[in-house]
């Protein structure tokens, strides 16, 4: 008896182990002659992509096929192809994260929703940013948060940057409750770039598991708020009040949606600011002329007078920069679609069904796309529109990200006080670890120096 279970145990590995292996050299023969050149490879550690994709592009082109995530999968470095396929979502392809990762984002998140539930989450994404910037308080509590967190600086000698960055961005750490999403914010993360099984302990268990007690959190704050809101009759305006607001939405939609903003907002931007504070530690002339860019504005303002969206439009030369960190420290390295159809495109062809991986960070750092492409060069965008298909930070088409001004105006608000009133290095050996959640090794060590007095 006991070995005919075996037995049977033994033919269904046997049969699933052969309809793995079918499921990833099939599609190699498939009719499509015109597939782009490649070969299939097993599933790379995602650190080593920039190897993956260097050697991968010298040997077959702009344009490969491989097998990633578990799926077959065309590759695009291609600036065409990649704008081609972000202006045609939902028509020829689609927007199509790894299945676990749905496992942690929950079945209501609008950065994998598809089709007219995605439209119906976007319509108010987009109606919320525009209450948002239209809010006074909101440029008033970033120009406050930022000289907060500058001040507590003020006889440090060395600050963690990416910790500082987080609480520019109003995770305070005193704050219990933001502690814990804090916490479990970065599990969540590292799982979504793990191996996807299910299995106590490992890292995508715990971030499910992270997941699950954010939105528990987020979900008590929300029931807070609006306890407070009833007793006090007082509105914040700012954007959870503005979200719990919106009728449109159930309440597990509304904290999905909180989640939704926390993951695809909070890293990204603090990311952006460390980005920035790193190249800039590095680039002594643009630091400079950044300098003399925000000391003019000062000096148009009164001493302790907020910043509004005036001021952030001169800040020309620090727009060139933070679109400079962008380009170079590649934030969002790509983005998952799917062929909705058999597609052709220029010579190749796209089975339906395919996996695509139009990759961003591959043409920004494009020799032949980007003059010096492999240096920091902020002046490049005085000649260079940003609106261009070779510079795709935020995506593009139907889902090009709608926090993107948020995020550079933050950047901006917090640049211009530090910049005029710190002096900052940074350590060797500290750089951005790239692929495809970025890092620096020791969260950017500074060693500052105050000018307040
Ligand atoms: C430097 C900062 C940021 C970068 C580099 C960034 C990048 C991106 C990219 C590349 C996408 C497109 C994803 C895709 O096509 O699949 C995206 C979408 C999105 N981003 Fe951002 N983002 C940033 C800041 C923000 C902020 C501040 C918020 C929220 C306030 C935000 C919320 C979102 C949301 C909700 C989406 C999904 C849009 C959709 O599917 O229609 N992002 N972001």
């Amino acid at each position: 008896m006991a070995a005919g279970v075996c037995f049977l145990i033994l033919v269904g590995l046997a049969v699933l182990a052969l309809g793995l292996i079918m499921n990833h050299y099939l599609p190699l023969f498939s009719k499509h002659s015109l597939l782009p050149r490649g070969t299939f490879g097993w599933p790379h550690p995602s650190n080593s992509v920039g190897h993956f994709l260097q050697d991968h592009c010298s040997r077959y082109g702009r344009v490969f096929k491989s097998h990633l995530f578990f799926s077959p999968t065309v590759v695009s470095c291609d600036q065409e192809l990649n704008y081609f396929i972000l202006q045609n979502e939902d028509k020829l392809f689609q927007c199509s994260y790894p299945k676990p990762i749905h496992g942690i984002l929950g079945n209501k998140s609008m950065l994998v929703a598809v089709g007219d539930t995605h439209k119906r989450l976007r319509n108010v994404a987009l109606s919320l940013v525009n209450t948002i910037k239209a809010n006074p308080d909101f440029l008033d509590d970033i120009d406050t948060t930022a000289i907060q967190v500058l001040c507590s600086w003020k006889d440090k000698r060395q600050v963690i940057f990416c910790e500082e960055a987080r609480k520019v961005l109003g995770l305070g750490p005193d704050d219990v409750q933001a502690r814990e999403i804090l916490k479990d914010f970065l599990t969540f993360m590292r799982g979504l770039i793990s191996l996807p099984l299910y299995i106590p302990g490992t890292p995508y268990a715990r971030a499910v598991k992270a997941r699950s007690r954010i939105s528990s959190t987020v979900r008590a704050i929300m029931q807070e708020r609006r306890r407070v809101s009833v007793e006090n009759s007082k509105k914040k305006n700012d954007f959870l009040d503005t979200l719990l607001r919106v009728d449109t939405l159930s309440e597990d939609e509304k904290v999905s949606f909180a989640l939704d903003s926390l993951l695809g907002g909070y890293e990204t931007t603090s990311l952006l600011m460390a980005m920035v504070v790193h190249f800039l530690g590095q680039s002594p002339s643009a630091l400079q002329e950044m300098k003399e860019e925000h000391q003019e504005i000062r000096g148009m303002k009164q001493k302790d007078e907020y910043l509004n969206w005036e001021d952030f439009k001169k800040m020309n030369f620090t727009q060139n920069v933070v679109n400079e960190a962008l380009r170079f420290g590649n934030i969002v390295k790509f983005v998952h679609r799917k062929a909705l159809k058999d597609i052709k495109f220029k010579d190749y062809s796209i089975p339906c069904g395919w996996k695509v991986l139009p990759i961003f960070s591959a043409v920004h750092l494009d020799p032949s796309l980007h003059a010096n492409a492999l240096q920091f060069h902020p002046r490049r965008w005085e000649t260079q529109d940003q609106a261009c298909k070779k510079f795709t930070p935020f995506g593009g088409g139907s889902r090009c990200c709608p926090g993107s001004e948020l995020a550079k105006v933050e950047v901006a608000f917090f640049l211009h006080h530090l910049v005029q009133n710190f002096r900052w290095s940074t350590n060797d050996g500290d750089h951005p670890i790239a692929y495809p959640y970025i890092e620096f090794h020791k969260g950017l060590v500074l060693d500052v120096e105050s000018k307040l007095v």
